[in-house]
């Protein structure tokens, strides 16, 4: 196995979108960022330089950290941020995966500009599971705003308001040409392929707060992979993916010569939830093709068409034949309901909010609305021993069951029912514990597919449905054979998903939703998992050049 070194320089860059320059922080002047390409089993090493204006940290999106704990990223979790003019060395391993994650900025909103793909190969005398691609590509979906995405989240915090959408999606960077009305841009992101040939694509999404459809004109896909993890062959037409997910597809150059679309457009059931309404466009060039300019655009999905989402998401499978499979654990040491939805946080009795009913808009976990420390992170404090950073009480199970599904953004709520307590309360789990999840989403304030992540680990999709979980009926759905392994799900609308994982990663795990909104207002929790009795399953101190708060 090898060393991939290199070096991330974050800076200003202008560009120019949507018929204006506009100033983003971007890494080593590109947009995505550069792409990192290793083998499986190689070490990566990233020296980070921030020379942008904010504070900074980089995650490794999907990669499990194993004794790299510190090197995770989320600021306040695993570290303090790279100050403007500091520089911190990310160095990990890629063990025991294969296929495509990716990296991005956790801090802010940063990661709207500051991303990248991270592409893992098969190591040295190790194949592919498929036929091998002619070529690879990697396709990233974004968001592109006309104003800086940090500003953004600021202006909506500030008075506890929803915050403003994106100006348009994009594909590799690009809006497309029917991105805006009034200001189409002519460069597209172009695939070029050769009649007869069979290319690997690597599906990143990318954005901050929008899932996607995505589809090619008149062509088909076989899915291979998800978040690197191998899949059984899956043919669609349409892939479904949230941010934070990967997808790796196989698509074939077997239409006639042409020149085809390729779009993606926003996947969300919820009420009151805006769109830019454009579609995101590229396209797909067959060498032999005598067009100009393509003439066929996919037919996508509508923006609230969940049985589509729901179909692509639940029949994908493991391939237990991969040399990272392993099989599920049959046994439950901690057993969790945890309920994910919005929620809403008290206005000070002289302030003015911006959120629903005057209040401030929140978020929670078991109506807990996580708030990160400032002071260290809290692995840190775990590490250090150093008291009233966290506690270790977060619930099981919700304080009040009721009927999540059906109050439907009624908006008539209790106010009661939708206040969440702000907390910094993690759950402390014993090394090698096998967890099951039951995450139910809630629809108290808006109706939405939570795409949740789990940071160190991948876990198995039991099973997921509609409406409130029944553990008489539905552990009788769980897939104990070959459930797809991921790292991020989409928990369907006003419904649930079962996951599990062994916990045999010593350290303090974030598990947040990939909507980026819903991240300051308090999605999400993290797992502090214990050392085993081993070295390998020890937390090692933290690295010399560690930033400091
Ligand atoms: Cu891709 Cu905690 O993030």
């Amino acid at each position: 196995a090898a060393t991939v070194e290199t070096s991330f320089h974050v800076k200003n860059l202008t560009v120019n979108r949507l018929c204006q320059n506009q100033v983003i922080m971007a890494v080593n002047g590109s947009l995505p960022g550069p792409t990192l390409r290793v083998k499986e089993g190689d070490t990566v090493v990233v020296h980070v330089f921030n020379k942008s204006p904010y504070n900074l940290t980089i995650h490794w999106h999907g990669v499990f950290q194993r004794l790299t704990q510190w090197a995770d990223g989320p600021e306040f979790v695993t570290q303090c941020p790279i100050r403007p003019g500091g520089n911190y060395t990310y160095m990990f391993n890629l063990t025991g995966q294969v296929g495509t994650l990716w990296w991005h900025a956790h801090s802010q909103w940063l990661r709207a500009t500051v991303h990248g793909a991270l592409i893992i190969r098969p190591r040295e005398g190790q194949k592919y599971p498929f036929v091998k691609p002619y070529r690879e590509d990697t396709i990233m979906l974004g968001e592109w705003w006309n104003a800086d995405p940090n500003d953004v989240e600021s202006a909506a915090l500030a008075t506890g308001a929803v915050p403003n959408i994106s100006d348009a999606y994009t594909i590799n960077g690009w809006p497309g040409d029917m991105s805006n009305s009034t200001c189409r841009s002519n460069i597209t992101y172009r695939l070029d392929v050769v009649p007869g040939r069979t290319y690997l694509l690597r599906i990143i999404n990318a954005a901050l707060n929008t899932q996607f459809f995505f589809k090619i004109a008149n062509h088909n896909f076989t899915v291979v992979a998800v978040d690197a993890a191998y899949t059984n062959p899956f043919p669609t037409d349409v892939v479904v993916v949230g941010p934070g997910q990967t997808t790796d597809v196989l698509l074939t150059a077997n239409q006639s010569p042409g020149l085809y679309y390729m779009a993606a457009n926003p996947y969300a059931n919820a009420v009151g939830v805006s769109f830019n309404g454009n579609t995101t466009t590229g396209v797909l060039a067959y060498s032999n093709a005598t067009q100009t300019t393509p003439a066929i655009l996919p037919v996508l999905p509508d923006f609230n068409d969940t049985a589509t989402a729901f179909t692509f998401s639940s029949n994908l499978t493991a391939l237990v034949s991969s040399p990272f499979w392993s099989p599920v654990p049959q046994t439950v040491d901690e057993n969790m309901f945890i309920t994910i939805g919005m929620g809403l946080e008290a206005c000070g009795s002289n302030q003015t909010c911006g959120g629903i009913f005057g209040q401030r808009m929140a978020a929670s976990m078991n109506n807990n609305s996580f708030v990160l420390p400032t002071r260290m992170s809290l692995l840190e404090a775990y590490f250090r021993n150093v008291s009233g950073v966290y506690t270790t009480d977060f619930p099981d199970r919700p304080p009040v069951v009721f009927d999540y599904t059906n109050v439907n953004n009624s908006f008539n709520q209790s106010l009661n029912l939708l206040m969440t307590s702000k907390v910094t309360n993690l759950k402390k789990i014993k090394f090698n514990s096998t967890v099951q999840i039951v995450l139910q989403n809630t629809a108290l304030l808006g109706i939405e597919n939570h795409p949740m992540h789990l940071h160190g680990f991948n876990f198995y999709v039991l099973a997921q449905g509609f409406g409130n979980y029944d553990p008489a009926n539905d552990t009788r759905k769980f897939n104990m054979v070959n459930p797809q392994e991921r790292n991020t799900l989409g928990v369907p609308v006003g419904g649930w998903a079962v996951i599990r994982f062994r916990a045999n990663n010593p350290g303090v795990w974030f598990i947040h939703c990939h909507l980026e909104v819903h991240l300051p207002w308090g999605l999400g929790t993290a797992f502090l998992v214990e050392n085993g009795g081993t070295p390998e399953s020890t937390l090692p101190p933290p690295p010399a050049d560690f930033p400091q708060c």
